[in-house]
């Protein structure tokens, strides 16, 4: 049995036991469709990376779901071969909401797991070349966004890296809440052929800085948020321009992480992940059902899957610790 699996199902029986269900739910339970309802409110916990490696695929595989076919670009606007002239991404006020943003936060489990994360991506880009991740789950509501921002935070803050992180989830696009922007002019006006790669970019105003950091928050963070794709989110997320923009902005960063949409329900993860290095799946302690983990492995098996972040876990499994890790060291 999986590491995986193991975790997944050890978090659903300890969810049930919470809710007052006498007896942890059997295996042919936990393998019901995962509900649709959003997961209810718990405390901030860790995440965990569960490496593909380490990720069993079991032989009965779900039924291949119909490709998603690239459409024409919907808009014939020229690329710009240009350099890019970073000096002109505009900088703008935000309002972070900082509870979803443990990963800037000096010490603590939260901050702990995202470094370990951060490791174990520094191991993978050391076997092969990796800049940019998507990020992505099977289902909604599996924490992508969340990991997506602290994952890129975290990065950021190694070493003044410098992090380009892109909302492509342009249906539901939700990481200029969590960073407390616009989401306008986003990826969808550039895949639409409105607005240049550096007019989607933004960047904080003022630093705003987190006390008990004792350093700014978001020193080397440009921002692409999701813009306004209204129904055409599906055919823009086909649009070769996507590719276009990550080679043109890789040479000026280290890191670029792209939070999207689930794989199960949508294809435009599937789309975006053609352009991107590697390919991070998220998976909820208690929530996501190991079925729809390994469909979610296997939508994508086109594109290269770097393993698993066990997301809201009460016990992350043991991936290497970090503790007594001084932030100040990074
Ligand atoms: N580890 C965590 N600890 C606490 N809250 C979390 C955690 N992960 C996610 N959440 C919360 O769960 C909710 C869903 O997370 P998030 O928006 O990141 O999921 P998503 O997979 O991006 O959803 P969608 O598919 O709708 O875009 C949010 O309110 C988020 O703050
Ligand atoms: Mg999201």
């Amino acid at each position: 049995m999986s590491r995986i699996y193991e975790a997944l199902q050890k978090a659903e029986s300890e969810r049930a036991l919470e809710k007052g269900e006498r007896e942890p739910r059997t295996p042919e339970q936990l393998a019901q469709p995962v509900s649709p309802a959003p997961p209810p409110d718990f405390e901030p916990l860790a995440p965990a990376l569960v490496t593909e490696a380490e990720y069993e695929v079991a032989p009965a595989a779900a039924p291949p779901r119909p490709r998603y076919v690239a459409p024409t670009p919907t808009s014939t606007a020229a690329v710009t071969k240009e350099p890019l002239d970073l000096t002109k991404i505009e900088r703008r006020p935000w309002s972070p909401a900082f509870a979803k943003l443990p990963s800037l936060l000096h010490r603590g489990p939260a901050v702990e797991q995202f470094r370990s994360l951060r490791s174990r991506i520094f191991e993978l880009r050391d076997l092969s070349p990796l800049k940019s991740i998507l990020v992505s789950s099977g289902m909604p509501q599996e924490g992508k966004s969340f990991v997506s921002v602290n994952l890129a935070l975290s990065l950021a803050r190694h070493k003044n890296s410098k992090v380009l992180l892109i909302d492509g989830d342009m249906r539901r696009y939700s990481m200029h809440q969590i960073l407390g922007c616009e989401a306008q002019p986003g990826l969808a006006d550039y895949l639409a052929g409105k607005a240049s790669i550096v007019e989607i970019m933004q960047r904080a105003e003022e630093m705003p800085s987190l006390e008990s950091a004792k350093q700014p928050a978001f020193p080397n963070l440009t921002f692409i948020a999701g813009g306004n794709g209204g129904d055409k989110a599906a055919d823009l997320s086909g649009s070769p321009r996507f590719g276009d923009l990550i080679r043109q902005a890789s040479p000026y960063f280290d890191w670029i992480i792209i939070d999207s949409s689930p794989v199960l329900p949508v294809s435009d993860a599937v789309n975006l992940a053609r352009f991107c290095d590697g390919v991070l799946l998220v998976a909820r302690g208690g929530v996501t059902k190991y079925p729809v983990a390994q469909r979610a492995q296997s939508e994508l098996k086109a594109a290269k899957v770097l393993g698993f972040v066990l997301n809201a876990v009460h016990e992350a499994p043991e991936v290497g610790s970090y503790y007594g890790y001084d932030s100040t060291n990074e």
